[in-house]
């Protein structure tokens, strides 16, 4: 607990008391009315203070611990953790129908696209643009674009983008076909965005 989250409530009490001090042994109105006032901010603010603060903490960096991938479904492991952290693919998709979504629901879509179109989808992506079909009348543009997941400012590695990959097609309940060699390889490791950056 920080210095900051003791000394507010400890403050609000002070506060309080004095409001309360003034109350027992001052009679003018005026001054009265004053306390009463004190005692309510004194209240307020320590109900704000024992409200716990969510800790806006920067998502953990996913770490690429080579030596405990051992088996395809380890890879979908850390695919998993890179989808709803350092991959903010969840900030759009979401696994299952979901009322709010913005973009392509990617259940099933390990089943549906093979791993080669997964990689273009996310590296190339501007070379499919989807419609959204999920609604009544005509197909409608998403309100998002599908970043380059290999770029700025996601950018992940092609390691972490076959990791994904094997995620995706774990959780469509397909045979993952991203091997454990295909992310060892040392073209694996390099950053997809520096030669993506090269490409173009
Ligand atoms: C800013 C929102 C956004 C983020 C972040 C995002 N996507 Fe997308 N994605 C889209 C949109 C919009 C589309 C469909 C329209 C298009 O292709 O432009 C799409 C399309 C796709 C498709 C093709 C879907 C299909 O039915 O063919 C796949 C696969 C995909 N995204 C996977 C991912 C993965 C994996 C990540 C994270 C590494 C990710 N997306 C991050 C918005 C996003």
């Amino acid at each position: 607990m920080s210095e900051f989250e003791l000394l507010l409530p400890l403050l609000s009490l002070i506060v309080m008391g004095s409001g309360i001090v003034i109350l027992l042994f001052i009679k003018a109105m005026f001054v009265r009315v004053v306390g009463f006032v004190v005692i309510m901010l004194g209240l307020f603010s320590l109900i704000g203070a024992s409200i716990p603060q969510a800790p806006s903490l920067p998502p953990a960096v996913e770490t690429f611990d080579m030596a405990r991938i051992q088996t395809p479904d380890d890879l979908a492991f850390i695919g998993q953790k890179i989808f709803f952290s350092k991959g903010q693919c969840a900030l759009c998709h979401s696994i299952g129908p979901r009322e709010a979504a913005r973009c392509p629901d990617l259940k099933g879509i390990g089943a549906k696209l093979t791993r080669e179109f997964i990689y273009e989808s996310l590296t190339q992506p501007q070379a499919y643009i989807y419609k959204d079909f999920r609604h009544e009348g005509l197909p409608q543009e998403y309100p998002a674009r599908m970043p380059h997941i290999n770029k700025n400012p996601i950018a992940l590695t092609n390691q972490e983008i076959l990791s994904v990959i094997a995620f995706l097609q774990k959780m469509s309940g397909e045979p993952i076909s991203i091997k454990v060699e295909d992310v060892m390889k040392p073209e694996a490791i390099e950053v997809a965005s520096i030669r993506g950056a090269a490409e173009n």
